[in-house]
């Protein structure tokens, strides 16, 4: 039986953390704050920003939600960051994805300061950790260098595939296992033969956006695999293809009328000797590590 690893658990340990650093930051008179940015009604982006502001009241940071309308333009955009880039209070600064067309993501983005980049988006930050120099790391890839060091996982020397190449994920997933001294393959929509090369990793990170992509054959038997994705699906017969058997699901598809897949398909994780579920497994490391990242943002910016 693989192994399951519990982010869940993981995240409630590092949120703990967090909240101890926010208490010692407060007897010097520090309170960490967060500006979340939410435009228009994405309902997931709703779901997502809702519980980062939430957890922040719960481990002690300030926050503020802003929530401009769908028609927003990158103009005002642009002035509502500059705003927050001048607060004292605001420590970081959180701009949910996705944007209306309309608003130029990629500007908008560039013009949120690097020392409040708590997403680690802005090109000053990627080069930071392509350098190996303090950075503000993404979120989503801090975690999974998280779970894999919480729950025991050698890295050092072992070949993590990494596939997907997103600039939020892939990119910066590929250069934490690196820097922790992992041998980094980088796999993609045009990788030929990717099985073959899948099936050499002794950690399989999985961030391509694909309900079910990685498939069992694509696992080394006892391979640690990390699934990141996230794919809600609607379909019956899709809902076969991965839950086929599978009651406690069933029972969340038909109540529902949908269940969420990661890019790993169920049956992969039978041959894994330690995999992460979806849901349940990287997601909840991300909004711990906003958090970490926000605290973190708040010491650095204060020479702490
Ligand atoms: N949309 C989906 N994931 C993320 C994330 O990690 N950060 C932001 N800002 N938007 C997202």
């Amino acid at each position: 039986m693989a192994r399951v690893l519990d982010g869940a658990a993981i995240a409630a340990e590092i949120k703990s953390e967090v909240a101890q650093e926010v208490k010692l930051l407060a007897e010097q008179g520090i309170r960490p704050g967060l500006a979340a940015v939410l435009v228009g009604h994405v309902p997931a982006s709703e779901i997502y920003v809702r519980s980062k502001v939430k957890t922040c009241g719960e481990l002690g940071l300030f926050s503020e939600m802003i929530t401009p309308p769908e028609t927003v333009t990158t103009e005002e955009m642009l002035a509502l960051v500059a705003d927050l880039n001048a607060r004292e209070e605001i420590d970081g600064i959180l701009i949910q994805l996705p944007l209306p067309p309309q608003v130029n993501a990629k500007l908008l983005l560039d013009s949120v300061v690097p020392e409040k980049d708590v997403d680690g988006f802005h090109p000053v930050n990627a080069g930071r950790l392509q350098a190996g120099r303090p950075a503000l790391a993404p979120c989503t890839p801090a975690g999974v260098v998280q779970i894999l060091k919480r729950s025991g996982i050698p890295i050092s020397g072992q070949h993590a595939v990494v596939v997907g190449r997103s600039d939020i994920v892939g990119k910066p997933a590929s250069m934490l296992l690196l820097h922790e001294n992992a041998t980094v393959t980088i796999c993609h929509s045009k990788t030929r033969d990717l099985g073959a090369i899948t099936r050499q990793a002794d950690i399989l990170v999985a961030a391509i956006g694909r309900a079910g992509f990685v498939t069992p054959e694509m696992v080394k038997p006892g391979a640690t695999v990390i699934d990141v994705g996230i794919n809600r699906i609607t379909d019956l017969a899709e809902f076969e293809k991965f839950f086929a058997g599978d009651g406690k699901r069933a029972e969340i598809f038909s109540k529902r009328g949908s269940t969420i897949v990661g890019d790993v398909h169920p049956k992969a994780f039978e041959i894994a000797g330690a995999y992460t579920p979806v849901p349940g497994g990287v997601g909840p490391l991300t909004i711990a590590m906003l958090m970490s990242n926000t605290v973190r943002a708040a010491r650095m910016r204060r020479g702490l």
